[in-house]
């Protein structure tokens, strides 16, 4: 393919709607949403999470909306046309970024995909955490990584229509059925009370805490993909006339959603057994100790409903792998004149590569977490504010076609322009200090 060929395009609106549902929800919405809201008081924590969705999130996912589907390019090319070499460069930090998060998130979906499998085949084991030993370190732990990252470059080898729609078509529907089940069935448990009440119950204080700040801001952006282009990418295969607005929309609101549900399951199955002493204690502790103890528990029910359970963080990770590989995937095609089997097949094996320290270490995993979600992409966010709310010559005209009669994008760029940028700011500087502290 050449850079002269036509661009794919989306075969469905609903097709582009799901797969970049897909690719907010993930892990994120499971793994960390879970563990962050446990650290960080609760309630006070979602309400922070929610506006920081609405009043920063949003803004920025309409503006990569907008370049990609102008531009019609990958990140690299979108930023070019837009605002010259010099913007091109980010374009080039969130193709760097694709690399990072996904050689680590590869990791985590394999550990995923590995307990959703034992689970099914032979249930839980009831020593958790020598299982999460087994699973997490060695040689098993990066054959799991490598063999999801093998899927993800068969999905993304098949191209916009064939590949990553249809996953998204099929995949994301079962997800939502699972995850709204799931939080169903936790209604029925007795640990659910003292569950809701944690979740739910704001702690105050932490309202004006600046590490919760920090760290709602960090999981906006991880969780609705901002900040690398994996939203901007997306929509350059869209055609010229969609109602970007209420795409948006439609994916803060998705993804907020499912994390919420996610989390109406999460904590009163941790309570049901009294085990919320065990969740603070590291960040994969949660998802991958807790759980599967409270499941191995609970018999044949916890058999079938973990296994379910597993089954939707593997969707959810698969369909977020995708978009964090196309972007990647996207750079090579335009920029380099490769073929998309060429390029999902080679980069898709150096990020394998990539991935290993991660397999074989949870403190680097969990470093390189923190570095990519709480500065790469935030900085990329802001950047990207910068970008369209000061540089970028007339993103009014960008963001019109498709949604005329929409009144406020006044309000849109301005929140690019000013309170945008301040948010991300302090943001960055706070986990900057964190990281190095
Ligand atoms: N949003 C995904 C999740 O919540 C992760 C992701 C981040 C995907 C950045 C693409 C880009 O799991």
């Amino acid at each position: 393919m050449n850079q002269d060929a036509p661009r794919e395009e989306w075969a469905s609106r609903s097709g582009f709607l799901l797969a970049a549902v897909g690719s907010a929800v993930g892990l994120g919405n499971m793994w960390r949403f879970s563990y962050l809201t446990a650290e960080n008081g609760g309630a006070a924590f979602l309400v922070l999470y929610l506006g920081i969705t609405l009043l920063v999130g949003l803004p920025v996912l309409l503006a990569e909306f907008v370049l990609g589907r102008g531009a019609r390019r990958g990140p690299i090319g979108a930023l070019a046309h837009y605002g010259g070499r010099g913007w091109a460069s980010l374009g080039w930090l969130f193709v760097g970024t694709g690399f990072l998060i996904l050689s680590y998130y590869s990791v985590i979906s394999g550990w995923t995909l590995r307990y959703a499998l034992t689970a099914l085949v032979r249930g839980f084991p009831a020593d958790a955490g020598a299982f999460f030993e087994s699973v997490a370190t060695g040689p098993a732990s990066i054959a799991w990584h490598v063999g999801f990252m093998a899927i993800s470059i068969a999905i993304v080898r098949g191209g916009v229509k064939r590949g990553i729609e249809r996953t998204a078509l099929v995949l994301m529907p079962l997800l939502f059925v699972l995850v709204v089940g799931l939080a169903l069935y936790a209604t029925t448990l007795d640990g659910a009370r003292a569950g809701y009440r944690f979740y739910l119950e704001a702690d105050l204080g932490a309202l004006t805490d600046p590490k919760v700040l920090q760290a709602a801001a960090g999981q906006a952006f991880f969780s609705l993909s901002l900040g690398m282009g994996a939203m901007m990418t997306y929509a350059s295969y869209l055609g010229q006339n969609e109602h970007l607005p209420n795409e948006s929309l439609v994916v803060a609101i998705a993804d907020f959603g499912v994390a919420f549900v996610a989390g109406l399951a999460v904590f009163p199955l941790i309570f049901a057994l009294g085990l919320q002493a065990d969740v603070g204690e590291s960040t994969v502790g949660a998802l991958f100790i807790t759980l599967p103890k409270t499941f191995a528990s609970m018999g044949g029910a916890g058999r079938l409903v973990g296994t379910l359970f597993f089954v939707a963080l593997v969707v959810g990770a698969l369909t977020s792998a995708i978009s964090l590989l196309e972007v990647v995937v996207a750079a090579a095609v335009s920029g380099l004149g490769w073929s998309r089997h060429r390029a999902a097949t080679l980069l898709g094996a150096v990020i394998a590569v990539l991935g290993i320290p991660s397999a074989l270490s949870l403190d680097t995993l969990g470093f390189l977490d923190q570095l990519a979600g709480n500065v790469f992409l935030v900085f990329g966010g802001l950047m990207l504010a910068l970008f369209v709310g000061w540089a970028m010559r007339d993103p009014m005209a960008e963001v019109r076609p498709g949604a005329e009669g929409v009144a406020w994008f006044g309000l849109w760029r301005w929140l690019l322009r000013i309170p945008v940028p301040i948010v991300l700011a302090v943001v960055l500087v706070q986990s900057l200090r964190a990281l190095f502290e």
